[in-house]
């Protein structure tokens, strides 16, 4: 039977995250936003409402939430702010949920446990100067050496890169399939900041989402130790791309937050405002930008919701979570600049949030697989050109 009610544990879990997101940053985003500023204390907060383990079951340190809590959580913070639901992506979904994944014990009980009760903080590092869409052609290296590894390479666009603990990154360990750009070459490694020969910036010159932090890291001979191995070695291409269904999906579901969130402030602003003697509501061409964005944020919810509920059965979803990110995250982008025409010079301005809703809502469109990357995805679906199997490892599962 469909049920789309969401149960008592989600209605709590959504109020809590909505009622604190308005009383603790919604009143000073602004600011934040302006001077650049990264809060960490942002951390504790969110770590206290086990929104930094939401989905990670609580014998690792998780709140044991299931994955429509995650969607739920990831629409609100955004409804707010990009750069909190960005924490979600990849400190959550990239990184804690590819662990649960593909992690040994080990690896849960060291890194797992700490990242989900909140006092690591987790990021994930694929992405490189040259290789964003083109994941096969990262050219980071992990040579082994006796019981070690030495990773030796560059990552960049990484949200949270120069405030993370603990990273999960892709490298090469066969470099004969390197050249071949064979992605069963590739393998994935848990390193620490405070491993010698790692280093870490901000990257100063973006124009959205500025009040989050993202940068670059640099490891230079970093020792791994073999312990230190998620999954076996050739896997790491397969693992990015798991660790991606579900970033995605918190890319999904805040999308769809962001579309609510300029939904709302274009209904207030059209009630306010009045033009010719009128409310701007009352015409026509208004009402559509409105009922455009009432549609869209409905068709995001319900896609993103789909994606939750079979990631909650423990089913492949890669191509309904592509979907819903490439739908939403589109859509996000057409509900900010219409806010912002709707709010006329004044949407112009940093007086109102939709300025900040129209920076922040691009960069989805582009991270985490662009727009095209997604549509061609789903044309291959349908031509039969691409088909997804089950991974090796177990996906895991909320209801059997
Ligand atoms: N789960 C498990 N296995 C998967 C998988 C998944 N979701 N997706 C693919 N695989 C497996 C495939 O089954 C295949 O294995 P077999 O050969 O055994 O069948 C293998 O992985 C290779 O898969 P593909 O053939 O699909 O690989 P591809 O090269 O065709 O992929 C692509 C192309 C889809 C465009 C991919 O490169 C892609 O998604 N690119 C976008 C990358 C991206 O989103 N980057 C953003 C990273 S975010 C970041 O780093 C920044 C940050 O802030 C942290």
């Amino acid at each position: 039977m469909l049920n789309l009610d969401l149960t008592e544990e989600q209605r709590l879990l959504e109020q809590s995250v909505r009622a604190w997101a308005a009383r603790e940053v919604a009143p000073r985003i602004r600011e934040l936003d302006r001077a650049h500023t990264f809060d960490r204390g942002l951390f504790p907060q969110m770590a206290q409402l086990g929104l930094l383990g939401v989905s990670v079951p609580e014998q690792y340190g998780g709140a044991g939430m299931d994955y429509i809590c995650l969607g739920l959580a990831s629409e609100e913070l955004e409804y707010v702010d990009t750069s909190l639901r960005v924490i979600m992506s990849v400190h959550v979904g990239l990184n804690c949920l590819t662990l649960l994944a593909w992690g040994s014990d080990d690896q849960k009980q060291r890194y797992l446990v700490p990242q989900a009760q909140g006092s690591k903080v987790a990021t994930f590092g694929l992405t490189e100067p040259s290789a964003g869409s083109d994941a096969r052609g990262i050219q980071t290296v992990a040579v082994k050496k006796g019981d070690r590894y030495l990773l030796t390479g560059e990552k960049m666009w990484i949200s949270l890169a120069d405030v993370a603990d603990n990273y999960l990154v892709f490298a090469w360990t066969d470099l004969d399939k390197k050249k071949q750009r064979d992605p069963s070459g590739m393998s994935a490694f848990i390193v620490e900041r405070a491993f010698k020969g790692f280093s870490s910036a901000t990257l100063k010159e973006k124009w959205g989402i500025l009040a989050g932090n993202t940068g670059s890291f640099k490891m230079e001979e970093v020792e791994v130790p073999q312990e230190n191995l998620v999954g076996r070695e050739g896997e790491g291409f397969k693992i990015a791309m798991f660790a991606l269904d579900q970033g995605r999906y918190t890319v999904a579901a805040g999308a769809t937050g962001l579309i609510r969130a300029c939904r709302d402030a274009s209904v207030k602003y059209a009630k306010e405002r009045k033009t010719f003697g009128e409310e701007i509501g009352s015409y026509q061409l208004v009402k559509e930008m409105i009922a455009q964005m009432e549609s869209d944020y409905q068709a995001s919810r319900l896609l993103w919701l789909r994606s939750g509920w079979l990631k909650n059965t423990g089913r492949r979803n890669t191509r309904e979570t592509g979907l819903a990110k490439w739908y939403a995250t589109v859509a996000s982008e057409r509900a900010a600049s219409d806010a912002v025409q709707i709010h006329g010079a004044n949407g112009y301005s940093d007086e109102y949030p939709v300025g900040r809703f129209f920076r922040n809502c691009k960069g989805a469109v582009i991270y985490e697989g662009t727009r095209e990357i997604h549509k061609l995805m789903q044309a291959d679906y349908l031509l039969g050109y691409r088909t997804d199997r089950p991974p090796r490892c177990e996906l895991p599962a909320w209801e059997k």
